[in-house]
């Protein structure tokens, strides 16, 4: 399976902080946002990772993460000239995708909790198997996402963008399995009211043809919103919390790899020097003297 993270877009609900600079390279807490949807990716043991941007962000991108081998994974970037929608990954992706089956993280999109490699690896399976896999995520403000419809047995009966009047508090995460068929399901959309071709469209694609499995996400995990000051100072202030109390990093990209045996003790190592003025340079280091 292959990976997708789409971080283009204007980033206008948090302007003037995103005038000149791309809001998925603002941090939360210690680390830019990039790292948390790059972070499910390899969770989801997914290692040949496409990057999405616009003209003006993608080289930061590259200079960020590079190819990946520092991480032990392969990542390649491509420009969206202009932000057509999320549908767009798969048109823009379609090469990089080729015969294999793919998953979309948005590049806003920051999750946490238990079970979670284990939630990827059930998704991850049932897009193979179903066509399609995405999560239901209960908000208080579902009018600002896609929403999930379901019937009185609790089956998904619709997706709808954006609702005026949701049918259900149940919001779909930026976070989207699919097989190979996505790639021309995408080029079929056609762009909606607001000018956009939307993945909500793919995902009822999926449903109509009964291929669409969706998994509800309950109150182990956590699905932080980034969309504007508040909901970045929150998540900000989370990551933190989590990370003082417990001890763990939350999205530490070179931790998952090494865990996932990407790279190695020597790598981590070598990496944790570079960033050793740093708590999370020292909280690299002391990984690696856990190992010895
Ligand atoms: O976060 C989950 C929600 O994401 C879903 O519930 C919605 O169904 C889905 O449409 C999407 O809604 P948003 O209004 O949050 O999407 P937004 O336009 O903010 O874009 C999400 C991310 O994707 C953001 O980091 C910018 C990036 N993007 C967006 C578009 C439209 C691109 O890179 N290219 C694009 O063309």
């Amino acid at each position: 399976m292959k990976g997708i993270i789409l971080a283009g877009g204007k980033g206008t609900r948090l302007y003037p902080n995103t005038i000149a600079v791309s809001k998925q390279l603002l941090p939360i807490y210690d680390k830019p946002l990039i790292y948390y949807p790059l972070s499910v990716l390899l969770l989801a043991n997914i290692k040949e990772i496409l990057l999405i941007s616009t003209p003006d962000d993608i080289g930061n991108y590259e200079k960020l993460l590079g190819d990946g081998s520092r991480i032990g994974v392969h990542i390649e970037y491509k420009v969206q000239d202009k932000p057509r929608g999320l549908a767009d990954a798969f048109i823009l992706g379609a090469d990089f995708i080729g015969s294999d089956s793919v998953c979309l993280v948005l590049g806003d999109n920051v999750f946490y909790g238990q079970y979670f490699s284990t939630i990827l690896s059930q998704a991850r399976q049932q897009a193979e198997e179903y066509g399609a896999a995405i999560f239901g995520y209960p908000v208080k403000n579902p009018k600002e996402f896609g929403v999930v419809e379901f019937d009185e047995n609790n089956r998904v009966i619709s997706i709808e963008e954006k609702p005026k009047k949701p049918k259900s508090n149940y919001a779909v995460p930026g976070l989207y399995f699919y097989n190979n068929e996505v790639v021309d399901i995408a080029k079929s959309v056609k762009p909606s009211k607001r000018g956009e071709i939307e993945i909500t469209s793919i995902n009822n694609s999926y449903l109509e043809k009964g291929k669409l499995h969706v998994t509800l996400m309950g109150r182990g995990m956590a699905w932080l919103d980034t969309g504007s000051p508040k909901g970045m100072h929150k998540a900000s202030g989370f990551v933190k919390t989590i990370q003082e109390m417990q001890g763990f990093y939350i999205s530490c990209i070179e931790e998952i790899a090494w865990r996932r045996g990407y790279i190695s003790t020597e790598q981590l190592k070598i990496i944790g020097e570079e960033l050793k003025m740093t708590d999370y340079g020292k909280y690299i280091i002391s990984l690696t003297e856990e190992n010895q």
